[in-house]
């Protein structure tokens, strides 16, 4: 199979925001959250007039990638809870959904289960945005929908490899498409504007050393997906875990002694499957 060019790759995936995939309504609100004259009520208001949205809202925000406990039944309240920064990640974070489910087997129940581990290792390291983290946890692999997306037959022919060979999916993407789905993502949400520390995350999963001001979040990010992988739990294209030193528990501010708690609270968290689709 011949390698794409890079500088391909990188215009499909930039132009991936044009697709139908991404209700045009969700479209809308994103550019609502980028105007200066915005405000939650009027974001709310504007989510509500769409059934089908508003209904995903509300189960997201009730679901346990948030884990608000009691039942949260209007829009309104949804917004206030989370804020304005989380509603952009969320929004996308649902209408990658269907993109998720259809696009690799497992890979939804791998990126559900980083946000949900995300947000536990969050709060035991007393970070003020767990639910930032945990949308960060969320759509951290969106890379793999993107070159997926724009290149099935390659992407299939990835983890093909990835299997068959034992490589890591970063390895095999590599050689199949010259980049990784780090790469890719990173195309793709500094195109769709994205808040600068979901960016990182998407970015630096792999390598949160690279990363900047938001080393913290991406760290926590890689940390909470090994988990999830250790657990079993969805697929990510990775025959193997990868490797991690202490010094990430470290740069997250827990020590050892809390793995076990934060594996108890995931396990208890991803059990209920229901409320896991969105
Ligand atoms: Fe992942
Ligand atoms: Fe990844």
């Amino acid at each position: 199979m011949k390698r794409p060019e890079i500088k391909k790759i990188k215009h499909r995936i930039e132009s991936l925001s044009s697709l139908p995939t991404i209700p045009p309504v969700v479209t809308k609100i994103l550019s609502l959250i980028d105007s200066e004259d915005t405000s939650l009520k009027k974001i709310g208001e504007f989510i509500s007039q769409d059934q089908s949205i508003s209904a995903r809202v509300l189960k997201i925000v009730n679901s346990p990638i948030y884990g608000f406990p009691g039942r949260i039944s209007s829009v309104h309240q949804a917004l206030m809870l989370i804020g304005l920064s989380a509603v952009k990640g969320m929004l996308l974070g649902i209408s990658i959904f269907d993109m998720m489910q259809q696009s690799m087997v497992g890979l939804w129940e791998h990126s559900i289960g980083t946000a949900i581990a995300s947000r536990v290792i969050s709060i035991k390291a007393d970070i003020k945005n767990p639910e930032d983290v945990s949308i960060a946890g969320l759509i951290h692999d969106i890379g793999k929908v993107a070159l997926s997306m724009c290149y099935p037959n390659q992407y299939k022919e990835a983890l093909k490899r990835a299997s068959e060979k034992g490589l890591y999916i970063i390895e095999a993407e590599s050689e199949v498409f010259g980049i990784t789905h780090a790469q890719a993502g990173r195309w793709l949400t500094e195109k769709w504007n994205f808040p600068k520390e979901l960016i990182d995350a998407v970015s630096y999963h792999h390598t949160p050393s690279s990363s900047g001001q938001y080393r913290r979040t991406t760290s926590i990010v890689m940390l909470a997906e090994n988990i999830i992988k250790m657990m079993g739990f969805g697929f990510s294209g990775d025959p193997y875990v990868h490797n991690m030193d202490e010094s990430i528990l470290k740069e997250i501010g827990i020590v050892e002694d809390d793995l076990s708690e934060i594996f108890a609270e995931i396990e208890d968290s991803i059990a209920d499957k229901e409320a896991l689709i969105l």
